[in-house]
């Protein structure tokens, strides 16, 4: 049987997680409850963690996770250009990884586990590819994909919209990831609108050192109203205008994490010299350049490389599910 994601054995699922971009993030308000009224446009991308479920009888989650090095990171077209891991391996590990408790995968399978009342319990290792606290969604893109796994693999039945529901608990991005298809997210996250876009578009994902931390950038944030929208970029995307996505790609929470990181700011100087359109994911730390095809990519991420910076070459995809 193939899984959504992956193949899978009698004896365990393996899954393959997709960071995001965020193409355009506007934060028209802060609310009541702390969080930041958002609307944003998130894409997935080619670069992968990867999840491996097993079903155990006792009723408790053993879970292990590591980087990915070498070899096990070259996949998908993620691989630099010396064929090395896919930021270069000399950059692994880039953050400590979080102990079991505290990781979100296991947080969200006890929640699950709960919720439906399973007897069960499972054996979960994870290989991290995705940068830690760099806008790629990472953590909940493996939060959302073990939500699935354990969904088919405990033989629990829950329908998709109940498993949005259950992810919305874990964390505004997670909700995405169940399908990880093009969305438009709204409220400080969890209400998607799906849309068409075309996948397939070359990007190059750069990391500056150090990650940010999410609540102190929306901290930082000054909410207000943009010049462009979605639909506009939408709309560009779909006509393939380079120049027109350029205007359109809109993050408000790029001048904060600006001034919160010195990383963030030179990297973004160095971005803006490149053609391509250029912008922060998410609340950061990485940013992106959006090339018109692989060639330039690779030639924007070399150049990048030979400054310094971490770079690697991906593209957006809306097809990953039909293609791993
Ligand atoms: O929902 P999540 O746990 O990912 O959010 C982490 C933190 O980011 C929140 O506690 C909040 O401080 C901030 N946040 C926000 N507005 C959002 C999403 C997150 O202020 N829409």
């Amino acid at each position: 049987m193939v899984s959504r994601h992956g193949v899978d054995s009698s004896e365990s699922t393996i899954w393959w997680t997709p960071a995001k971009v965020n193409l355009f993030l506007a934060v028209p308000a802060k609310r009541a409850d702390g969080y930041h009224e958002i609307e944003t446009l998130i894409v997935a991308v080619k670069l992968f963690d990867t999840l491996e479920f097993q079903v155990r009888p006792e009723p408790d989650v053993e879970f292990s996770c590591e980087w990915a090095a070498g070899i096990a990171a070259q996949i998908n077209g993620c691989q630099n250009d010396r064929g090395r891991g896919v930021f270069g391996d000399d950059a692994l590990p880039w953050d400590r990884l979080p102990a079991s408790e505290q990781n979100l995968v296991w947080r969200t399978l006890q929640l699950f586990r709960q919720r439906a009342e399973v007897k069960q319990g499972a054996r979960v290792r994870l290989v991290k590819r995705i940068p830690a606290a760099a806008g790629l969604g990472g953590a909940s893109s493996d939060a959302a994909t073990a939500l699935v796994a354990a969904n088919l693999a405990w033989r629990v039945g829950w329908s998709i919209e109940q498993l949005e529901e259950v992810a919305a608990e874990v964390g505004s991005d997670v909700p995405f990831f169940v399908r990880s298809q093009p969305a438009i997210c709204r409220g400080r996250g969890e209400q998607m609108n799906w849309v068409k876009v075309p996948g397939g578009r070359p990007i190059v994902i750069v990391r500056p050192p150090g990650g940010l931390s999410t609540p102190e950038v929306f901290r930082n944030c000054n909410p207000g109203a943009e010049k462009t929208t979605t639909q506009d970029l939408i709309a560009a995307l779909r006509q393939g205008d380079s120049a027109k996505i350029k205007q359109g790609l809109t993050n408000r929470l790029q001048p904060p994490a600006e001034r919160l990181s010195d990383g963030v700011a030179k990297l973004m100087a160095a971005l803006k010299r490149e053609c391509g359109g250029s912008q922060m994911t998410g609340s950061g730390s990485s940013c992106f350049l959006i090339a018109n095809h692989r060639r330039q990519a690779r030639r924007m991420a070399a150049r990048l490389r030979g400054q310094g910076w971490q770079a690697a070459c991906s593209t957006l995809t809306t097809d990953h599910v039909e293609q791993c």
